[in-house]
């Protein structure tokens, strides 16, 4: 559910015309709705309501500090995976105490900057890491709070780069070896053991995975209380899916129903949820403006100003968006076409042979879901500007990320003196 829809043939975001977005703040431009944000975490917070856990947003599903700050006022802590993110979140005012910092390749500076600034806790990943943490622990004086990320070799059904919970991939530590890990961060003076956390993939439709994997943790936490490793948060990541075409996503209810029926009885700490892509997915679109129509016989493209450096989803996953015409035309005739746009590879594509009216130059079309690692995973190929990011919220629209200019593209880069820059113009 989301407040993008059509009126009169126009494509609107709650009471705003998306047009009239594009055309003051240009295109590329992603477009936020603040009202689907807010609905998307309170439902979420709502089919938690018996456990109450501790909701920490996934900062890098939409990393916009005022996307941020927006679910922060509503009480959100937040998944962090690099001191970028704890910055960002710093800036958008998320309590420190409900910040969980999870990823395999903590650096001892991003460790030193989450130990200064009193986080909730560090998800370990590797036994090399429990030291790490030790030692930069030991030089503040603190004792750092920590919780083992298990692997709990669950296959979650999903594409293989997002899959993290089988013993193939990279992260956490094989639950074979967790009472190990645990019995060597006990051992370390500057660690304090208060967690046990997994994550075991994104874009789940699925609960039953999540509640294989939980059944396993369970039945790890309670040989770790038979050695007096007493656990007292319980953080089982994000991961719930969403719909981008037909696919049948578990709605949050029952994602909850599941996961608390599971820990009855069993658990009684704080749960820790790290929800990314439930929360802001559905909440944004990219709107985009037809640049040039072209057929080769045999094929028909639509390119348009957006290319894959603004969205990587379709080139990097296959994934499918669905693309709207911004003005719906009373009776349009449906054509295959390519959507492509401006990059210097055949992977920058948005759809292949998609069903599509015929559009004209200049006309706007709507990537839709794609608040959800779109502008996060934006880049600067082919030297390409990023996108403008918009919220909207009501009848009111906020640039929230002014779109870059080409001197942004150069910050930091500079000609040294033994190269002899030739044009005046430089
Ligand atoms: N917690 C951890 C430790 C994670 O690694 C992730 C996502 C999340 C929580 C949030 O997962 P979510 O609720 O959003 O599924 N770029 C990919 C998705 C990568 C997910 C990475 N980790 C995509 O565009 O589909």
């Amino acid at each position: 559910m989301h407040f993008f829809e059509y009126r009169n043939g126009e494509l609107y975001c709650e009471e705003v015309r998306v047009k009239t977005i594009a055309d003051e703040a240009g295109t590329p431009v992603y477009i936020y709705s603040a009202r689907t944000l807010q609905r998307h975490y309170n439902v979420f917070k709502k089919a938690f309501a018996k456990t109450k856990p501790l909701i920490c947003y996934s900062v890098k599903a939409n990393s916009n500090i005022a996307v941020i700050a927006l679910f922060s006022s509503m009480g959100s802590g937040a998944d962090i995976v690099s001191g970028g993110e704890l910055f960002r979140t710093k800036k958008a005012g998320i309590d420190s105490k409900k910040i969980v910092y999870s990823g395999v390749g903590k650096t001892l500076r991003e460790i030193s900057y989450a130990l200064e600034n009193d986080i909730l806790m560090f998800n370990v990943e590797s036994i090399e890491e429990i030291d790490v943490i030790n030692s930069a622990a030991g030089r503040l004086g603190v004792k750092a709070p920590v919780s083992i990320r298990v692997n709990p070799d669950i296959d979650p059904f999903t594409h293989p780069y997002i899959s993290t919970g089988l013993k193939k991939n990279k992260f956490g530590i094989d639950i074979r070896y967790a009472i190990d890990a645990y019995s060597i961060a006990r051992a370390k003076p500057n660690i304090r053991i208060i967690g046990i956390d997994m994550h075991i993939g994104s874009q789940l439709t699925d609960v039953s995975p999540v509640v294989s994997a939980l059944k396993k943790i369970l039945k790890l936490m309670k040989e770790l209380g038979q050695r007096g490793i007493n656990i007292k948060y319980m953080d089982i990541g994000g991961g719930l899916g969403i719909t981008y075409k037909d696919e049948k996503a578990a709605h949050p209810e029952r994602y909850a129903g599941e996961i608390e029926s599971t820990l009855k009885g069993s658990f009684d700490g704080t749960l820790i949820l790290e929800p990314g892509r439930v929360l802001v997915g559905n909440a944004g679109i990219l709107v985009s403006r037809v640049l040039y129509r072209k057929d080769n016989g045999s094929k028909r493209f639509m390119i348009v100003d957006a290319g894959m450096n603004d969205l990587i989803r379709p080139s990097f996953y296959g994934a499918y968006h669905e693309i709207l015409p911004v003005h719906k035309a009373a009776q349009s005739r449906l054509v295959k076409q390519d959507v492509v746009g401006p990059i210097c590879e055949s992977g920058d594509f948005f759809a292949h042979g998609r069903s599509l009216p015929v559009l004209e130059r200049e006309d706007l079309v709507a990537l839709m879901s794609v608040g959800a690692y779109g502008f996060s995973m934006s880049s600067n190929y082919n030297s390409r500007t990023r996108a403008a990011e918009v919220i909207v919220n009501g009848s009111d629209y906020f640039i929230v990320r002014k779109r870059e200019i080409n001197n942004d593209l150069i910050k930091g880069e500079q000609i040294p003196s033994f190269i002899k820059v030739r044009s005046k113009n430089a």
